[in-house]
């Protein structure tokens, strides 16, 4: 359903992910798993379009925009670490939030 493939990420001289290849399929939960600094939140908001990027990005089965508005839309959406949230919304609301856009289609 999203697969990333040979995503590398890099902040000025420093290269903070390099071929990183990851599947996620439908119906499954799937986590990244890694010590603090390995590269998770890269990784994420490389497919968000938050960060730049190399290598390629497909969501059932059409490459991923690297304009963060456009993969929204497309349908992925991620829920940011920290207090980057809507703080009088619940927990439920807010990752309900995050889809308000498709469940309007
Ligand atoms: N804006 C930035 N500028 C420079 N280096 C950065 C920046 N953001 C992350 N890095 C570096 O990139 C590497 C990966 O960081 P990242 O935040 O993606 O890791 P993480 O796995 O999410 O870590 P954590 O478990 O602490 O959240 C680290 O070496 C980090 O210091
Ligand atoms: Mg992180």
């Amino acid at each position: 359903m999203l697969t990333a493939e040979d995503i590398k990420v890099s902040y000025g001289a420093i290269d903070a992910l390099f071929d990183v290849s990851v599947e996620v399929e439908p119906g499954r939960v799937s986590c990244i798993l890694g010590r603090n600094g390995a590269g998770k939140t890269s990784l994420l908001n490389a497919i968000m379009g938050l960060v730049p990027y190399r290598g390629t990005v497909s969501f059932q089965g059409s490459p991923l925009p690297r304009d963060t508005r456009k993969v929204v839309l497309a349908g992925v959406v991620m829920v940011p670490e920290r207090r980057r949230i809507f703080p009088t919304l619940s927990v439920e609301d807010n990752l309900k939030t995050g889809g308000l856009h498709t469940a309007a289609k």
